[in-house]
């Protein structure tokens, strides 16, 4: 099991988001100001995941996760959901192969259930085939809800150990994405400022990099500086900025010793 971020000792700071988690969003507003159908923002938006894993490789950054449908976009027209279906199976069709080539681990988190049962076939052969991969692990939420996956973890938590009480440190490894570190980093496109019931339990020590930027235009650059401003935060986790800097010294001082 990997360490959650929010409890772990002072660690030296990383200067690359080990797990950034991101919310796609302004497909539609992207396609509106160009006077286009909705859906070819989002096939730019689908386009665009290709740089985002580009500078995530280039960085070193070893889980991307990326939110492309959550449990409340059901309640979009009828015909923007199965449009946006239609363009998850072609991706999968299309770039899974592409995937595999460049190393990439693929996974998808959220309930598959409510979908094509072919879609979820397709879904479980990507994992598969790309299961052996540590380049990087991409993992797309598909009818993704935080409420859901902390409900789901629940349910599984309790039916295999029934009439205990639990604690903060027993839930993680049933929630959906128990193979991956918490996200160090958070980015939301298109200027909202909320977590729209994404990775609820995970984001809790997450810094969080909100950007009028639409999907279909964050590019590299936006990307980096999405970056840059991780790097210049301090993160406390509850302690003091004092107590921060202290324990970081320590942890270097050995290095200097050695010098
Ligand atoms: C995000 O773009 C993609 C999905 C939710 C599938 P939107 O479709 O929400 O784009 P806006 O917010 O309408 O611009
Ligand atoms: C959040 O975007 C979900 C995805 C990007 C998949 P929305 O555009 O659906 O979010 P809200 O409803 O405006 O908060
Ligand atoms: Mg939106």
């Amino acid at each position: 099991m990997t360490n959650p971020t929010s409890s772990a000792a002072i660690q030296e700071p990383r200067l690359i988001p080990r797990h950034i988690a991101v919310i796609m969003d302004g497909n539609g507003r992207w396609a509106k100001q160009r006077f286009l159908p909705r859906i070819a923002g989002h096939r730019r938006g689908v386009e665009n995941v290709r740089s985002a894993v580009r500078s995530c490789i280039d960085k070193g950054v070893e889980y991307l996760t990326l939110f492309a449908f959550s449990s409340e976009n059901w309640r979009r027209p009828a015909e923007e959901v199965s449009l946006l279906m239609q363009l998850f199976a072609f991706a999968l069709e299309h770039e899974v192969a592409k995937l595999h080539e460049a190393k990439i681990r693929f996974r998808a988190i959220g309930d598959l259930s409510r979908f094509d049962p072919r879609l979820s076939e397709m879904v479980a052969r990507a994992e598969q085939l790309t299961a052996a991969h540590t380049r990087l692990t991409l993992t797309v939420a598909v009818n993704y809800g935080g409420r859901w996956d902390m409900m789901q973890a629940v349910n599984r938590m309790v039916a295999e150990h029934p009439g205990r009480s639990y604690t903060e440190t027993d839930l993680p490894p049933y929630l959906a994405m128990a193979y991956a570190p918490e996200p160090d980093l958070f980015i939301r496109t298109g200027g909202e400022q909320r977590i729209s019931n994404f990775l609820l339990w995970q984001l809790a020590y997450t810094e969080m990099y909100f950007t009028e930027t639409l999907w279909p235009d964050f590019d590299a650059s936006a990307f980096d500086l999405a970056v840059a401003s991780f790097q210049k935060r301090e993160r406390r986790f509850g302690r003091t900025s004092d107590q921060v800097q202290a324990a970081i010294a320590a942890l270097r001082e050995p290095l200097a010793e050695n010098r």
